[in-house]
């Protein structure tokens, strides 16, 4: 596909999958966290799931209790990317152990390699990224469930009937959400897509109550069922006949065979940290590594760079080119194509790869290659409880409101999932990154992701727990986030609001940034011959371990809360 279309497509699914206003600031810090004793944390995405995860905590939960509880919630106050319809990756730290639950959506049965070309070999515009046939297998409720079943201490009804009051007794509807409602509704009808949102989500109306009873009986039936309240019975056969109903995949054999999968997390040291981060299908922690990695290589010895300077962007724009040349060769779904993880975090290769990396001049994007080979809506949370147990969970419907698409008598929203597998090779997706053979379609494959639930340990105690929506540019988030925290020993608020940047090899030579890099960066990074790209992305929550003080923060410009207690 032309590049242009795919940078128009990136542009409005971006902005559908970005946060929603900008405008209106949270007030101080002060009010924004409750600081109390400083034994546990929660940064989350809206208030409703803060709430609920700091009361699973004060009722005697532990951290992966609270999570399993504010990701139902999510499915009904932060429809846009919480879910039960699509999926996600939770990273566990509990008991001094690591733990990486993968429930990213897979391929249906009937889905296969071409799926989205047409009889000329092009891709088929939007295909992949509205309506019933972009939507995967879903795996948030087997998650939950396999969370809930190694870790979880509290009865698993408990857990998920804080959503079902939610869902059936309703909540007051926060202006921001509302507009981001009416806004991709308006977005839907402007381009003439015909998907069923509107019947269920049209009623919504800024400070009034939004009930979704449909919903509320999906996950009473989870509530009361389990795993099984989903996979089997009458969900999977609402859903299966609304997919045979309506041309799309997903039958009750894809339900019944979907399971959640215990993965081994990354772990990798950088400085006197160990970094336990997403191993794929997540192509984040592999990058935030060889990212962290060159950052220390190419800086040893010399002046610290200043924050967000232009010679700081550059050098992990250079950076970035690298890692996403080596994304789109060799990451995929490790069931199905041998990723080289070890390699690719190896301290001499990630040398060997920023060698060539000048401060003064742009590296030419087609030189840059894969390295082995010789010649934007999610969501994230994460939480610290009183024993030092940490979760960073992000999940995602992938963009905002995902495929547009409601089940119908289930009353949840589908994911657009398949666009994150590479439809054609070289072709980019919506979030412009391209890929070949190691991410092409496979009935129960899953697709790669930038998912990067991260934890940074200290002498086995958790530092840092971050994490971050926004596809892609994810990455940048996390390890931005990172460096913030444990760099420039910034809050956890500054941490996540300060502006950030990221480049992706491809479009070549553009770095998108946040408002609040000063206009001289700008213009030094575009004497450079960089074209800057302002569009805000992200969504960081992280909190910050400092000596046995907690710290908090999600960014102001969303509608997150962060507690300390
Ligand atoms: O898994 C991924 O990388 C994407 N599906 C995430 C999508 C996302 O973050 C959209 N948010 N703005």
């Amino acid at each position: 596909m032309k590049y242009s279309l795919i940078v128009v497509l990136s542009f409005f699914m971006l902005s559908a999958c970005s946060a929603p206003e900008q405008v209106v600031h949270k007030a101080s810090l002060a009010t924004q966290n409750e600081v109390s004793i400083g034994q546990s944390a929660v940064a989350m995405p809206d208030a409703f799931s803060a709430d609920v995860a700091q009361q699973i905590m004060l009722d005697g939960g532990n951290a992966i209790d609270a999570a399993i509880a504010a990701q139902f919630v999510l499915a009904v106050t932060l429809p846009e990317a919480g879910n039960i319809g699509g999926g996600g990756f939770m990273l566990v730290y509990k008991d001094k152990e690591s733990d990486f639950i993968d429930y990213r959506e897979q391929a249906p049965l009937a889905a296969h390699r071409d799926m989205y070309l047409d009889a000329h070999g092009d891709v088929v515009p939007y295909q992949s990224v509205i309506g019933i046939l972009s939507s995967g297998v879903p795996g948030t409720v087997a998650g939950m469930w396999l969370a809930h079943e190694k870790y979880g201490t509290l009865p698993w009804k408990d857990l998920v009937d804080p959503a079902v009051k939610l869902a059936i007794e309703g909540f007051v509807m926060p202006q921001k959400l509302a507009g981001y409602i009416s806004r991709y509704s308006k977005r839907l009808k402007d381009k003439g897509f015909d998907v069923n949102f509107d019947d269920y989500f049209a009623s919504a109306k800024a400070g009034e109550v939004f009930k979704q009873p449909e919903l509320g009986a999906t996950l009473a039936l989870i509530r009361d069922e389990g795993r099984d309240g989903f996979y089997k019975g009458k969900t999977a056969k609402i859903i299966a006949d609304f997919m045979a109903n309506n041309k799309g995949l997903i039958t009750e054999q894809d339900l019944a065979e979907y399971e959640a999968k215990a993965r081994q997390p990354i772990s990798a040291k950088w400085r006197e940290y160990d970094v336990l981060t997403s191993p794929p299908p997540s192509s984040g922690g592999i990058a935030i590594i060889q990212w962290l990695t060159m950052y220390d290589q190419l800086t040893k010895g010399k002046d610290k760079l200043e924050h967000n300077s232009a010679p700081y962007v550059h050098l992990l724009a250079e950076a970035g080119k690298r890692v996403f040349a080596d994304r789109a060769e060799y990451l995929g779904d490790p069931d199905f194509v041998q990723v080289p993880v070890s390699e690719l975090i190896d301290p001499d290769y990630i040398a060997k790869r920023g060698a060539n990396i000048s401060m003064d001049s742009i590296s030419v994007t087609e030189l840059i290659k894969p390295g082995l080979k010789e010649s934007e809506e999610t969501t994230h949370f994460s939480i610290i409880d009183k024993w030092g147990n940490a979760v960073s969970n992000t999940t995602t419907i992938n963009l905002g409101f995902g495929s547009g698409v409601v089940v119908e008598g289930a009353g949840f929203l589908l994911n657009d999932e398949m666009d994150d597998f590479s439809a054609k090779p070289g072709v980019a997706n919506v979030f412009g990154a391209v890929g070949g053979e190691a991410n092409e379609i496979h009935p129960k494959k899953r697709m790669l992701s930038s998912m990067t639930p991260t934890i940074v340990l200290k002498d086995g105690k958790v530092s840092v727990v971050t994490g971050s929506p926004g596809g892609t540019t994810i990455i940048s988030s996390v390890y931005t986030s990172i460096l913030n925290a444990l760099e420039f020993n910034m809050s956890a608020q500054e941490t996540v609001d300060a502006p950030r940047f990221h480049h992706q090899l491809l479009p070549k030579d553009v770095i998108r940034y946040q408002d609040g890099l000063t206009p001289q960066t700008v213009k030094t990074l575009e004497d450079m011959g960089y074209t800057m790209n302002n569009n805000r992305f992200g969504d960081l929550h992280t909190i910050i371990n400092r000596d046995g003080q907690l710290d908090a923060g999600s960014e102001s410009h969303g509608r997150g809360k962060s507690i300390v207690f």
